[in-house]
């Protein structure tokens, strides 16, 4: 049986979405962190299958099936690894190679990277000269019906990859550049048979171009019919998406003073470039991440969030609200009707009505609560309900007690609920919340009165939720790299009580020690099959408390129990004297 390079797998990993895969099966909702559908494994009328697309996980939390993309596409298709692999690189257009062949990275990656960057910058020019060129009419049709003028095109580098399939490749290969660059790079992609050819053809060419003015990648827009209406460069040593926006090399220079705008496509921000604002960026084609607010936080002193007006759209801009503040960013939305989104907005109606819009732009708070009236029918008593619950939610999350009660009075006089209900009803958002912060308290030391019968009774109740706590710190262990390190030193794997949760920790602690950028999918991959699922469920979880004093208190707690539960075997075998060194230990180490 053929092995395939651990490149290929990851390639093919990163190129298949979980939630994209499992919405080809199964109707999937968004919700809050999760998707959530009807699970394709067990007959169901309320949904309880649950994909995280950050963890590229999925879990029923009814019948309990749950892994990672090949595990989904396994069982869903009846495949072994080697064939839903297969399955899975030929749905993203991947080539899998073969052990032996495998491009190993580790040799002189810096020169490689190198090498990609003047590459990627040889192949912008030549597409900037297909473009050009007067014969070329398919894309000088395409720029006029889509408005750009010279300027634009210029000065954003646009190109047109032609609609052949050696154009690319061929000039490179004149230059000089290998095919092992080239695919490297993701501008030329090999077949099965070996040969290679252009991975762009018949598109727009947008260079994505970094701070630093090199070009790391492309976005190619179809010219024709095809159904990918973007394509963007694969990752590649030059290159990760999650990590980059699209024109923040023009953009940068404006961000402190005018803010950022942060849209959604190739197109609103050549729109807007075009029509005098040339402070836009747009995310790379992934939802948008962490290290991208990180980013825009370093160039802009405040960011506009400029999404699709449609629902998908609306969305994404709410989540990308929470990550951007999270992040540390001032954060503004931009609101526009009429248009899907801002390249046909300010087509229609101008620069200035696009400046009015961004006058008008509103907080995050004030976004969340437009957001929920437009979908809450406030004229029937439940669409209340739902809309001053779900404010009352928002609200508890501010930290300004004023602030908070200046939307409470606007939302008493628009519903005509009391001001008092509604305070109750934050409280109450509030309080649940605390709740959830000292839950971590239920795992902190407790007396262990180990010699009363109604102890019996009580240790078990111990013991499931010592069975709990177990799956908690393996998911903190799992995601913090502090636990980790904890763990390391501290908690040997026969502290365990739980078979099951003692098993994982030590595949765990063997993956992670090997693979120290491990996360979860790979884990399941190379995890033994009957522990997969238990796994899946514990990594699902998200915990949202102090995580470092959480393990530190779950491992003395655990250190605390297998002792108490020496003490009673002792007891039980009467070997007293013993009994009495462990006692004299433990209230040591509880003193
Ligand atoms: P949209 O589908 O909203 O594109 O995708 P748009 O800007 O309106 O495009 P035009 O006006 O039809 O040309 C927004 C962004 O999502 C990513 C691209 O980054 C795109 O700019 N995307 C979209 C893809 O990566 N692939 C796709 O097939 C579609
Ligand atoms: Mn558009």
């Amino acid at each position: 049986m053929a092995r395939y390079s651990q490149n290929s797998i990851s390639e093919v990993s990163r190129r298949n979405n979980l939630v994209d895969v499992v919405s080809s099966y199964v109707k999937l909702k968004r919700n809050g962190n999760s998707y959530i559908g009807l699970c394709p494994f067990h007959k169901e009328k309320t949904p309880s299958f649950h994909v995280s697309e950050d963890k590229q996980l999925y879990h029923c939390f009814g019948c309990g099936a749950g892994g990672n993309l090949f595990d989904f596409v396994m069982k869903m298709e009846n495949l072994d690894f080697v064939d839903a692999l297969k399955f899975l690189a030929q749905r993203a257009g991947v080539v899998l190679e073969e052990e032996k062949g495998s491009y190993r990275p580790n040799q002189d990656e810096n020169d490689l990277k190198q090498r990609i960057y003047e590459m990627n910058l040889a192949a912008a020019k030549h597409f900037v000269r297909n473009l050009a060129d007067k014969n070329a009419e398919t894309v000088q049709r395409y720029i006029k019906k889509r408005a750009l003028n010279h300027d634009t095109i210029t000065k954003l580098g646009l190109g047109y990859a032609k609609n052949e399939w050696n154009d690319l490749c061929n000039f490179l290969s004149e230059q000089g550049y290998t095919e092992q660059e080239m695919v490297a790079g993701g501008l030329a992609v090999k077949n099965e048979k070996g040969h290679i050819y252009d991975k762009f053809r018949n598109r727009l060419m947008f260079p994505i171009i970094n701070v630093r003015g090199s070009v790391i990648a492309f976005g190619g827009r179809a010219l024709g019919d095809d159904p990918a209406k973007y394509m963007n460069s694969p990752e590649t040593p030059v290159f990760h998406k999650g990590s980059h926006v699209y024109n923040l090399n023009i953009a940068k220079q404006y961000g402190q003073k005018e803010g950022l705008i942060l849209v959604e496509g190739y197109m609103d921000v050549a729109s807007l470039f075009q029509h005098g604002i040339p402070n836009a960026v747009a995310g790379l084609g992934t939802a948008f991440t962490p290290d991208q607010a990180v980013l825009l936080r370093r160039y802009g002193s405040r960011v506009y969030v400029c999404y699709d007006s449609d629902a998908p759209g609306q969305n994404a801009a709410m989540k990308a609200v929470d990550i951007l503040t999270a992040a540390g960013n001032q954060v503004k939305v931009v609101q526009f009707s009429g248009s899907k989104d801002p390249d046909e907005y300010i087509l229609k109606k101008g620069s200035e009505s696009f400046r009015d819009c961004l006058n008008q732009a509103v907080g995050s708070v004030e976004f969340k609560i437009l957001k929920l009236r437009s979908e809450c029918d406030l004229t029937s008593v439940d669409g209340k309900i739902a809309f001053v619950t779900g404010v009352s939610h928002i609200l508890s999350e501010l930290d300004s007690q004023i602030e908070r009660e200046a939307y409470v009075k606007r939302i008493a006089a628009e519903t005509d609920i009391s001001l008092e209900a509604i305070m109750a009803e934050i409280n109450k958002w509030i309080y649940s919340k605390g709740r959830k912060e000292a839950q971590k308290e239920i795992f902190s030391e407790k007396n262990l009165h180990f010699t009363s019968p109604a102890a019996e009774r009580a240790s078990q109740v111990q013991t499931n939720a010592t069975y709990k706590a177990e799956r908690m710190l393996l998911n903190i262990i799992f995601f913090q790299r502090k636990a980790f390190e904890l763990a390391r030193e501290e908690l040997s794997s026969e502290l365990f009580c739980g078979e099951d949760n003692r098993k994982i920790y030590e595949a765990m602690m063997a993956y992670k020690i090997e693979n120290p950028e491990a996360d979860a999918s790979g884990f399941l991959s190379n995890i033994d099959s009957s522990l997969k699922e238990e796994a899946a469920a514990i990594l699902y979880q998200e915990y949202e408390c102090d995580s470092i004093q959480a393990a530190k208190d779950m491992i003395k707690k655990l250190k605390g129990e297998l002792m108490h539960s020496k003490i009673i075997q002792l007891s039980k075998e009467g070997k007293i004297e013993e009994v009495n060194v462990l006692v004299q230990k433990y209230t040591e180490r509880r003193g």
